[in-house]
This record gives C-alpha cells, sequence and structure tokens, in this order.
C-alpha cells in the first residue's frame, strides 16, 4: 500500500489545477446507462473511482475509451508540474449493444459506495436493476431508503433479498415526491430515473449541490426535460429516449477547497484555476474570516494569508451550507488559529475519524457528540499517521504540512479516491511530498 511522506513545515506558492469533480463525474457516467448513443464526457478526474465506475459500466455493458490518451489513474512518485500531469481524461461511452448485466455487483460496490447510481439509470433503461447493498462505511451509516422511495414513488417494485436491491418497473410513471432529507446521490438517482418515466415527475426537498445541477445539464444535453435542478424542486418531463452528449464535467471544488486552505493553513498564496467562487461561497467566507485575503475572479480563486489565523466556527450542512467534504481539511486549519473553533458535523455521524491522529501530531481537540472544539495554535509535529477515508486523508496531508518534521501518512489509497495525482500538485506548488510505494 502507497504511502505519504510529507516534510514540513512548508508553505505552498502557485497556481494549481482543479480537475473535473469525482462527485458529478460518477453520477455522468452512471447517466450514460440511459443513452442509446455515444457520450463524451470531458474533465474525467484521474482519481480511482473513475476505474471502478468504468468497470461497474463495462460489467453492464457500457464500453468506455479514452479519447485523449490520457493515462487514466494515479501513477507513483514524479517531480512533473501539476499542469503537465493532471491526468485529467476524455472519455467516450458506447451504449451496450447485446445483452448484459443490469448489476453492480458486491464486489464492486464494497469499494465504491456510489456505484449505487446506476440504480435508477438501469431501472428506467432495463426495466430491471440488482444493486448490492453498499452496508455501512467508514463516515456513517449512510442508508439508501430515500433512493428507494423514490423508485417505488415512480411505481418500481423493489426487493432486498441476499444483501441486493432488485427494482424492476416495465415503465416507470411519473409522480410526486417530496424526499424525507436532501440526498445528493438520492436526488441524483431518482431524477435520473424520471428522465424515461411517463409523464411529470416533481421532486421536492432536493439536494441542491452543483453536481446535482450538471449532471441535470449532461441528461437535457442527452435529450431529458428537467427543471430546477440546483433548487429544492425539480420537475422532470419524462422523455421516450435519451441519445448522446458531449458534456464537460463542473470543476471539483472540494479538491479546489482543499488546496485553497492549504494555503491559508501554511501563511501561502494559492491560485486554484478551473474552479467557480461562487460553488466554494461558505468556505470562502471562513477563510476571509480567519483573516485570509480571498480573490476570485472568472474560473479562478486565490488565497493567501500572512497574518494571524482567527478562529472561525463551522456547521456542515447540505448546499449552500458548508460543505462535510471540507470538514476534515477546515480542522487542521483551525489548529493553527489562535483561540477556539467549534466544528459541528450535522451530515454524517462519524466523520471526526481524523480526531484521534491529529491529536497524534499534537492538535488539541475535544470532542463530544457532533461537535469538535479545536484550541490553537498548535505547533504539530510529524508522526506516523494512518488515513480512515478520503477527506480524511486529506486533513492529514494538510496537517503533515504544517507540522515540523516528517509525517507518514498510511493508506493512501482513500486518497487516489477522489484526489488526482495530489503529490505532484503539492509539488508544485512548493509542497515537500512523496509517494512511497507500498507492495
Ligand atoms: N441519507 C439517508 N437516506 C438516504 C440517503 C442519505 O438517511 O437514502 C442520509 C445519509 O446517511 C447522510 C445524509 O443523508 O446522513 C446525506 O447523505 P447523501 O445521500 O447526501 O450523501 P451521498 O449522496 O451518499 C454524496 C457525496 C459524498 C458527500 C455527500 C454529502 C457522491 C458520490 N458522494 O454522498 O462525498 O459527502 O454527498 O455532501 O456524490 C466524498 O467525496 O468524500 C464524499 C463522501
Amino acid at each position: 500500500m502507497d504511502r505519504f511522506r510529507v516534510v514540513g513545515p512548508n508553505r505552498l506558492e502557485g497556481r494549481v489545477r482543479a480537475a473535473g469533480a469525482k462527485n458529478a463525474a460518477l453520477p455522468a457516467l452512471a447517466a450514460t446507462l440511459l443513452a442509446d448513443a455515444p457520450v463524451v464526457l470531458r474533465g474525467v478526474p484521474g482519481v480511482a473511482d473513475m476505474r471502478t465506475m468504468r468497470r461497474l459500466l463495462a460489467h453492464d455493458g457500457v464500453r468506455s475509451a479514452e479519447l485523449n490518451g490520457s493515462p487514466l489513474g494515479v501513477s507513483g512518485a514524479g517531480g512533473a508540474a501539476a499542469a503537465a500531469v493532471a491526468g485529467e481524461s476524455v472519455l467516450e461511452l458506447q451504449p451496450s449493444t447485446g445483452p448484459a448485466p443490469d448489476e453492480a455487483p458486491y464486489e464492486l460496490v464494497k469499494t465504491m459506495r456510489a456505484s449505487v447510481l446506476v440504480l435508477g439509470p438501469l431501472l428506467a433503461r432495463r426495466g430491471h436493476a440488482r444493486v448490492s447493498l453498499p452496508g455501512g462505511c467508514a463516515i456513517g451509516v449512510r442508508p439508501i431508503d430515500q433512493h428507494l422511495a423514490g423508485l417505488e414513488a415512480l411505481g418500481a417494485t423493489v426487493e432486498l433479498t441476499a444483501g441486493y436491491v432488485e427494482a424492476r418497473a416495465q415503465r416507470l410513471t411519473g409522480a410526486h415526491f417530496r424526499f424525507a432529507l436532501p440526498t445528493v446521490t438520492g436526488t441524483e438517482n431518482v431524477m435520473m430515473a424520471a428522465t424515461l418515466a411517463r409523464g411529470t415527475t416533481v421532486l421536492e426537498n432536493c439536494a441542491r449541490e452543483p453536481e446535482v445541477e450538471d449532471l441535470a445539464r449532461l441528461l437535457v444535453a442527452m435529450g431529458a426535460s428537467i427543471e430546477g435542478a440546483g433548487e429544492d424542486r425539480i420537475t422532470i418531463e419524462g422523455v421516450e429516449r435519451l441519445g448522446g452528449a458531449d458534456h464537460t464535467i463542473l470543476p471539483d471544488r472540494i479538491e479546489g477547497g482543499t488546496y485553497l486552505i492549504a494555503a491559508a493553513a501554511t501563511g501561502g498564496d494559492v491560485t486554484v484555476d478551473n474552479l467557480d467562487a461562487e460553488h466554494l461561497a461558505p468556505l470562502l467566507e471562513k477563510l476571509a474570516g480567519a483573516g485570509a485575503v480571498v480573490e476570485s475572479g472568472p474560473g479562478w480563486v486565490r488565497v493567501r494569508r500572512d497574518g494571524e489565523l482567527l478562529p472561525r466556527d463551522i456547521v456542515t450542512a447540505p448546499h449552500p451550507g458548508f460543505p462535510t467534504d471540507l470538514q476534515a481539511q477546515y480542522m487542521a486549519l483551525m489548529t493553527q488559529a489562535r483561540g477556539h473553533a467549534a466544528i459541528c458535523e450535522t451530515v454524517f455521524e462519524n466523520r471526526f475519524q481524523h480526531v484521534p491522529e491529529l491529536a497524534r501530531m499534537g492538535a488539541s481537540i475535544s470532542v463530544e457528540g457532533n461537535l469538535a472544539k479545536v484550541t490553537g495554535p498548535t505547533r504539530l509535529s510529524g508522526a506516523k499517521v494512518m488515513a480512515t477515508d478520503l477527506r480524511a486523508s486529506a486533513c492529514l496531508v494538510l496537517a503533515g504540512l504544517v507540522a515540523g518534521g516528517e509525517t507518514m501518512i498510511d493508506r493512501i489509497y482513500h486518497l487516489d479516491r477522489g484526489y488526482e495525482a495530489m503529490e505532484r500538485k503539492l509539488q508544485s506548488l512548493g509542497g515537500r511530498v512523496e509517494r512511497i510505494a507500498g507492495p
């Protein structure tokens, strides 16, 4: 297993490009199951989850090919500038021509929960889907009851047997459905299913994340009729078929936000290109409040800090609230702020696994339920730490950049699921980070 070796303290400076968003590319790839003509996706990030999703699509009969010849995925250590190794791909996905399973097998779902995104498309297009239940994960229980309730509202019969969800419907029928809580992939699954349903579907209490909107843009380009994506209420007029499209994945606000937090944490000066400041408003507001200078323009955001860092509390919430996917990285930042910062996690029930690891590096953090209190500033010192999930891993890399001495971060495969060539992007900003290949 690969590890990261970070030698600090570092000051990050320069420009880096955010890749296409993992959490927009995953549903976009799943959506190609709905199409009866080739779909081209641009800006597909070079992260491990894309390989998993492509394997899943291949299993279900959708072949994908890279049109730009860029190696998809993260390779070993290397010192090239980030721009040259961005690793984003242009993928062409060909619809299934012969019989193929309507299935997401346990082996793939267990490595990537987002595999559940094929449920809605398979059901809508083929009348049947069999998807392994994801089970729990490192950050929480994460049930999919709302995905299922939404599909049932469209007329599907859903059975749970032997760890699998089996959904059937001759043809789905438009309906009115209100999510009990906003769920990102749940909204995406039901929205995709409704595109091929007979009649009108109205979905309420939808997730408003920009990734939902991006998926709707792709579906509309494929011929779907959708209004309101990115808002609380989405209306979908079912159509008979969906065709091909050429779509560019929106930039990864979480990846970009991670580098901006790193700039503030290291007293650096970083500009992230291919990033929309509007999508990161809750983070940028906090960074400015904490004493960083934030500037932005079309397609870029710059964060720099010279002075002292001030504590600013956050409460994670569905978009447009503070994203849970930046909570761990923000906590690493707050270890450097003078005073007390309260960090409240409301989206997932178990997303503080980075706390004990940060504590091993010298951070002062107390946790009560879903509230973490960070007292700073602390001089972090390098240590051996273990990554437990994707964003917790990013938090530890940030802590390692700030800390004095050597930090060894184990289980970097979590990081590789969602960050494209992170060590190379950090190297291009002057960060002393290297990948140590493991057996
Ligand atoms: N929930 C339910 N029932 C459901 C669905 C969700 O109770 O049927 C609960 C979840 O347990 C959680 C809350 O609703 O407490 C919100 O979960 P949501 O469904 O919105 O999460 P998700 O769709 O499974 C996506 C991202 C996550 C991100 C969350 C929240 C993708 C592929 N994944 O997950 O990304 O944290 O939204 O913004 O889009 C990551 O990238 O590191 C990551 C975990």
